[in-house]
């Protein structure tokens, strides 16, 4: 234990895995919070595939602690070890699904059903497109059970110059989404002309 409270941060196979890479990098290092990391199989792949060769241990470096994906007993997956939320960047819709309707047979989602259970905010950057209406149902029962679906979205309106802006501009939003005082985003990142509280 770092005496920080913990922030899981799941990667599932969906595409845009820098944008988890980024908020791993955003927290890493933070005085207040300890950044957990899980890693599914798939993400392995993405990870590999669209951030580079070395971006999975690279990523492993900079969390306090990475765990197995199919490690459902480690400490993450207990209601008592203290996190005080969970983002999973990006969100594959197989990872949507599981965690909408309980199939909590991998870390993943075990440590994201956790987050429900104990009524912290859970952060699901879902991607996918288009979807269709199994997608937008699934999402709407994750939503009934108390998640937050945040799709990676960039925010046209800050007219970013390059795409690690909007990476960056889509990290910062989605660790804002945790509501937690001490990882306000300076302002600016994201907040445009009449997008006060966007
Ligand atoms: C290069 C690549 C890109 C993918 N992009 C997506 C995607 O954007 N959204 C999605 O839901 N699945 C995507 N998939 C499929 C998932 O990786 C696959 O459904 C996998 O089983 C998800 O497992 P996980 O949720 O445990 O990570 C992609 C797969 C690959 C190899």
């Amino acid at each position: 234990m770092s005496g920080r409270q913990g922030i899981v941060v799941g990667i599932s196979g969906a595409s845009g895995a820098a944008i988890g890479v980024r908020i791993v990098e955003l927290l890493a290092g933070n005085p207040h919070y300890a950044v957990h990391l899980v890693v599914s199989p798939a993400a392995e792949r993405t990870l590999a595939a669209e951030v580079g060769r070395d971006a999975l241990a690279r990523l492993r470096a900079l969390a306090f602690r990475h765990h197995l994906h199919s490690d459902i007993g480690t400490a993450i997956a207990s209601g008592s070890f203290p996190v005080a939320g969970m983002i999973v960047a990006p969100c594959s819709i197989r990872t949507l699904s599981a965690i909408a309707w309980g199939q909590l047979d991998n870390l993943l989602t075990r440590a994201a059903d956790v987050q429900l259970k104990e009524r912290r905010r859970l952060v699901l950057l879902v991607r996918e497109s288009p979807l269709h209406l199994g997608h937008l149902r699934t999402m709407l029962q994750a939503t009934e059970i108390g998640a937050i679906i945040a799709p990676p979205m960039p925010a046209f309106y800050l007219k970013p110059q390059s795409l690690d802006e909007v990476i960056d501009q889509i990290a910062a939003r989605a660790i804002n989404l945790l509501d937690l005082p001490e990882l306000r985003a300076p302002a600016g990142i994201w907040s445009g002309p009449g997008s006060e509280g966007a």
